[in-house]
């Protein structure tokens, strides 16, 4: 059982705990209390060893092909948080003896996670351990471990094997070759691994100190080797109330570090290098490294976000806390060449591979919150440009293509071709997405477009930005088949967002977004050529601009645009699906697991019906309300509620990222219980009671809703065509809502509660913002009624 509610004093709602150890469902506690910074992410799996463990520990961009027929994927390194412990002989496990108040706990706040209980060996032994861990956000190549263990009853042997284990595998398949393996001074050992076909060196180093009633212990440990693995035994003996303290220190480099993007790089001088950081952390120990790290997340993390929700039911305050932690592990931050995996560095889900969950559902976190970092991952699309162009040949178009699933930016496409099993064939389905899942170019443009207005960052749209929107909308335009009959364009044989609809045409989503992209571009030519002739200059050399622009502006006035019916305001999904057979699907409505739909149809069935995996049609009123779009009819208020009527009961959820913006469409059409329980749902993706769902991973997307949910939902910031608006609607039970976000390089403090808003601009610049048709500057601090505002 997860509980939420054992921080008390300044940590209450920072602590999510895990009650009782359950051997059937670790991966549950392993991938929510994954620890990490951006770097790396090391998944929580326990010390001793269980047959259902997942032990993980990913660095971000160290993408291989395990096989030439495979595709690329974050390579599993070697597990340094195994330690096999024995007592008097006894091998130590929770499966055998007695255990006694086992509690495994993430501090929120700290980013540390610890585990603690009393067990009684098979013969009787009575003992107390603690567990602690952390990732360093101060030095993000340190992982730092201690285990103390204090013996209750007896004398007892205690004896244990700890090291580097490069016995590791993603699901079996292998990615290094066997490396070096070496102890130094009997203390530090490294390991050396290269991955096999991206020639990625991984070099590990660890190193023990062990202490006893608080005294250091130099003792030899005996060295040990086998293939793959390299480990140091260490024996004790212990007196009744001796307590013996082990820390364990271990960092982690590759060649892949961006220190070495430009420079010589040299396999020995990053051996010693890390070998030489590993000492200096030695001398510092556990406890101050930690207190490091600590310092860190309270000033990048929980200062400059500075969340809070008051609330009756506490969950949500924790959850807010859940999703910020998760957002700073999974994020590397502090490389432009990397992006955000779908299951973030918490499992091997979706190889590590990053998706429009990106763009759409964790950027705005970014952009609104660190917009340096927003940059940073708008950046890696940059890079991406060259594998984008390169799917774009592939397939016969012209422009940039963006890959459904990326990994190194110039990898281009690397989505697998086939995924789970068919149960009416028995064979492999084929994974259709890397194909046809095209509205992730027109999604990156969309993020780019936001990015710039909440920001205004002109230097990053010059550098970067416009070149991503022209060539992305290049793409379209090539993109778009024309009927001749009808005298216009359509986009066939697509997926949309709902990938429950394979093989479609005209989905409104992709229609609608492809649109956006090419009246973008056209927006953006017009406007360089008024105000900075040298940029333009420079992309219409590179990319053919003057001819692109007039093919833009031909065919994005003849793209079909799916109209509302007549009879309902309705936008068809695709050109069949209101024609498709209507289900009852209360019974997937009601799972407790995602896709049960899949238990009883294929997706060739599925296609047939009026069933709907994820916001699909109902995304296009989200985004492009926010665009200078907005004021068109297609997506007005009014359309906006019959569609949501419409598509709201035949949408399962059945992906994770669907749920946020659900919720804050139902907030905008003032359904507020039901905005409520979609949050609520969206928290409890990972954070809930079940617990399987988070095996392969945590779904960062999911997450990165929750932020949006309470944000863009229930505090109604949004952006409207280059303005920041803002609709306020705190749930009933919510007493307040406070957080910072930044507007045009302002950090702007708003504090909600049901009856005012109060807005505070931080450096006293000057903000201007929209509230239900009036417009408020602010320069320093106003409050505002909120009552019969609307
Ligand atoms: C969803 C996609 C998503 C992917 C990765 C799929 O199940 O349908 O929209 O991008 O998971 O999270």
């Amino acid at each position: 059982m997860i509980s939420y509610s054992d921080g008390k004093e300044d940590l209450e709602n920072w602590i999510v705990s895990e009650l009782g150890f359950h051997p059937d469902t670790l991966g549950k506690s392993e991938a929510i209390m994954c620890l990490g910074n951006g770097y790396m992410g090391l998944r929580s799996a326990t010390e001793e060893p269980y047959m259902k463990e997942t032990r993980n520990l990913f660095v971000n961009g160290t993408f291989n092909k395990a096989q030439v027929n495979e595709v690329t994927e974050l390579p599993n390194l070697a597990d340094v948080t195994k330690i096999d412990i024995r007592i008097d002989g006894e091998r130590f496990s929770l499966e055998f003896g007695e255990k006694k108040d086992y509690i495994r706990q993430i501090n929120l706040k700290t980013a540390e996670l610890t585990r603690i209980f009393e067990w009684t060996s098979p013969k009787g032994k009575k003992l107390s351990f603690e567990f602690k861990r952390f990732v360093s956000l101060h030095n993000l190549h340190l992982i730092g471990m201690k285990m103390t263990v204090k013996s209750l009853s007896d004398p007892v042997q205690i004896s244990f094997d700890s090291g580097i284990n490069a016995q590791m595998s993603n699901s079996g398949a292998q990615h290094f070759l066997e490396g070096d393996r070496r102890i130094v001074d009997k203390k530090i050992i490294q390991l050396v691994q290269t991955t096999n076909e991206s020639k990625v060196d991984v070099v590990i180093n660890t190193t023990h100190k062990i202490m006893i009633n608080g005294e250091e212990i130099v003792k030899d440990p005996e060295m040990n080797m086998a293939r793959r693995k390299v480990w140091l035994t260490y024996d004790f003996s212990l007196q009744p109330n001796d307590i013996l303290e082990m820390e364990k220190l271990t960092t982690v480099y590759t060649s892949r570090d961006k220190e070495y993007k430009n420079s010589d790089y040299q396999i020995h001088t990053l051996q010693e290098s890390s070998l030489k950081d590993l000492q200096d952390c030695l001398e510092k120990g556990y406890d101050l490294l930690f207190q490091s790290s600590k310092k860190e997340w309270k000033n990048k993390v929980w200062n400059a976000y500075n969340f809070e929700i008051k609330s009756e039911d506490s969950f949500d305050q924790i959850a807010l806390r859940f999703s910020l932690y998760h957002l700073t592990i999974m994020t590397p931050a502090h490389d432009e060449r990397m992006g955000i995996a779908a299951k973030a560095l918490s499992g091997e889900g979706y190889k590590g591979h990053s998706f429009w969950d990106t763009e759409l559902f964790i950027l705005p976190f970014f952009i609104f919150s660190n917009p340096e970092v927003a940059k940073s991952l708008l950046t890696y699309r940059y890079h991406g440009l060259e594998g984008a162009r390169k799917k774009a040949v592939e397939n016969g178009y012209l422009g940039a293509m963006f890959p459904w699933e990326a990994a190194w930016p110039t990898d281009g496409e690397v989505t697998p071709k086939l995924g789970d099993i068919d149960i009416i064939t028995g064979e492999q389905t084929k994974i259709w997405s890397g194909f046809i899942e095209q509205h992730i170019s027109a999604d990156i443009t969309f993020a780019v477009y936001q990015y710039y207005s909440v920001t205004g960052d002109i230097e990053f749209m010059d550098d970067y930005g416009y070149e991503i929107i022209f060539d992305t909308a290049s793409f379209w335009a090539s993109r778009l088949e024309w009927n001749d009959e009808k005298q216009e364009f359509h986009i066939n044989n697509v997926i949309g967002p709902d990938e429950y609809k394979e093989h479609v045409n005209d989905n409104a989503f992709t229609n609608y977004m492809a649109y956006f992209n090419m009246k973008l571009a056209i927006r953006y030519y017009e406007k360089l050529k008024k105000e900075n002739s040298v940029v333009l200059k420079n992309l219409t050399e590179q990319l053919n601009l003057d001819e692109s622009y007039k093919l833009w502006q031909l065919k994005a006035e003849k793209t079909f645009l799916p109209m509302p019916r007549e009879k309902d305001l309705v936008i068809p999904q695709d050109d069949t699906y209101l024609q498709l057979k209507e289900i009852d699907i209360s019974k997937y409505k009601n799972q407790e697991k995602v896709r049960t739909i899949y238990r009883d149809f294929n997706p060739a069935q599925i296609n047939t019906f009026q069933v709907t995996k994820q916001a699909d049609t109902l995304l296009l009123f989200y985004l492009l309300q926010q665009t200078f779009l907005q004021d068109d009819n297609r997506i007005s208020e009014t359309v906006k509620q019959a569609n949501f009527n419409y598509y709201e009961p035949k949408t399962l959820h059945d992906s994770s990222l669907s749920l946020a913006t659900h919720s804050i469409l139902a907030n905008d059409i003032g359904d507020m219980d039901l905005a409520y329980s979609l949050f609520k749902k969206s928290c409890e993706v990972d954070l809930g009671q079940m617990m399987n769902t988070s095996d392969d991973g945590i779904h960062a997307a999911a997450i990165g809703g929750i932020w949006k949910g309470a944000v863009f939902g229930f505090a109604g910031i949004r952006l409207r065509d280059g303005l920041l608006s803002i609709r306020p609607k705190l749930p009933k039970h919510w007493h307040h809502m406070k957080f910072t976000i930044h507007w045009r390089a302002q950090p702007v403090t708003f504090f909600l509660t049901s009856s005012t808003l109060s807005v505070k601009v931080e450096n006293k610049g000057k903000v201007a913002f929209e509230m239900y048709g009036k417009t408020y500057e602010c320069n320093d601090f106003i409050e505002i009624k909120l009552d019969s505002m609307e």
